[in-house]
C-alpha cells in the first residue's frame, strides 16, 4: 500500500493526460553575441517545461560551462564525455529538479570541434542520430550554446530544428541575432527548410532607455527580412541575479517576479507554436535531413 501511494505521489494529478498530449520539444537558444540572455532563457525554459510535467533535458553546449556554475551542479561526466568518450547519456546527466536533468558543458568542450569535424562527411549531422536515439525518454530538450559560430552549435540546431534567439538591448546583440539567422538559412539548404526560428526574444528590456527604441526598430527590420516574429519582451529585473546567487532558475526562485511573468508569457506562446507545427506533430525522431 505504502509503495502504491509512493508511486502515485510521483505523478501529479493530470500527469498522464498531459503526457498523452505531449509532443517532443527540442530548442536551441542561440545568439552569436555574448550576454544576450541565452543561458538565462535556456535554464528558465527548461524549468518551465519541466514544471509542466515534461521530462526535460537541459544541455550546456557552451565552453564557459555557465549552467553548471549557476545551478551549482557537480556532475561526474559532461557533454564532452557523451560526445568524445561515447558514454551513455544517463551517465552524463545530473538531476536538477523534478522532471529536469542537466548535461553540463565546460572548457573540455573545446576538444569537441575537431572530433565532430573528423567524424562525418556532413559534419553538421555528426551528433544528430546519437542525440536522437539517446534523448528518446525526454519530452523536451533545451540546448544552450556558446556566443560563437561553431560546429557544435550547427549540430545542435540540426538536431533540435527549433531556435529561439534572445536579443539584449544593444546593437551588437542585434548583429549577433542576424548572424544566427544567416547561419540557419545556410543550414536550411541542407535541412530542406525544416529548421525554424521560433522567435526573436527581446531580453533585459528597459523602456526608459533610448537604446531600447533603437534596438526594437532593428528587431522589426530583422523580423521583416527573415520572416520571424518578435516575442513578448523580458524586462530587466535584478531578481534574475538573486536567483543565480541562490543557484536556482528565476521561475523557481521568484515565480511572481516581473521577469518570471514575462518569461512565462513568451514560453507559453513559443511552446504552443512548436506543438502546433506540422513538423513537430509528425515528429518520429528519425526523419532524415
Ligand atoms: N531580464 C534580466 N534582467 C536583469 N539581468 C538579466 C536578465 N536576463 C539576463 N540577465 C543577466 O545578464 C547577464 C547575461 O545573461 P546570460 O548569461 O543569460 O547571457 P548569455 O547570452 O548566456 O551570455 P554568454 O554569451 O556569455 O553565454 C547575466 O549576468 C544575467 O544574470
Ligand atoms: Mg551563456
Amino acid at each position: 500500500m505504502g509503495g502504491e501511494v509512493g508511486q502515485l505521489r510521483k505523478y501529479p494529478v493530470g500527469y498522464w493526460e498531459l503526457r498523452a498530449q505531449c509532443r517532443v520539444i527540442r530548442v536551441v537558444i542561440a545568439n552569436h553575441r555574448g550576454g544576450a540572455g541565452k543561458t538565462t532563457t535556456a535554464v528558465n525554459y527548461a524549468w518551465y517545461l519541466a514544471s509542466r510535467q515534461r521530462r526535460t533535458l537541459l544541455i550546456d553546449g557552451d565552453t564557459q560551462g555557465s549552467i553548471g556554475i549557476l545551478l551549482g551542479l557537480h556532475p561526474a561526466h559532461s557533454f564532452r564525455d557523451f560526445i568524445i568518450d561515447g558514454r551513455p547519456l544517463e551517465e552524463c546527466v545530473i538531476p536538477a529538479g523534478s522532471n529536469l536533468d542537466v548535461m553540463c558543458g565546460g572548457k573540455e568542450l573545446v576538444q569537441v570541434e575537431s572530433s565532430l569535424s573528423a567524424s562525418s562527411s556532413s559534419p553538421e549531422l555528426a551528433l544528430d542520430a546519437r542525440l536522437q536515439s539517446s534523448t528518446q525518454s525526454y519530452d523536451a530538450v533545451v540546448i544552450d550554446v556558446s556566443p560563437a559560430i561553431n560546429l557544435l552549435q550547427a549540430c545542435a540546431i540540426v538536431y533540435a530544428r527549433n531556435v529561439i534567439i534572445p536579443v539584449s538591448m544593444d546593437l551588437l546583440s542585434l548583429t549577433g541575432a542576424a548572424a544566427v539567422c544567416d547561419m540557419i538559412a545556410v543550414l536550411n539548404h541542407r535541412a530542406g527548410g525544416t529548421l525554424k526560428i521560433r522567435g526573436l526574444l527581446p531580453c533585459q528590456v528597459d523602456q526608459r532607455l533610448g537604446i531600447t527604441k533603437v534596438v526594437y526598430e532593428g528587431l522589426a527590420s530583422v523580423s521583416g527580412l527573415v520572416g520571424v516574429q518578435v516575442l513578448p519582451p523580458i524586462r530587466t529585473d535584478q531578481t534574475v541575479q538573486r536567483a543565480w546567487q541562490s543557484h536556482r532558475a528565476l521561475l523557481d526562485y521568484a515565480p511572481a517576479a516581473r521577469a518570471s511573468h514575462d518569461y512565462t508569457t513568451a514560453f507559453e506562446q513559443v511552446t504552443q507554436e512548436i506543438e502546433g507545427s506540422t513538423d513537430e506533430q509528425k515528429e518520429t525522431g528519425t526523419e532524415a535531413v
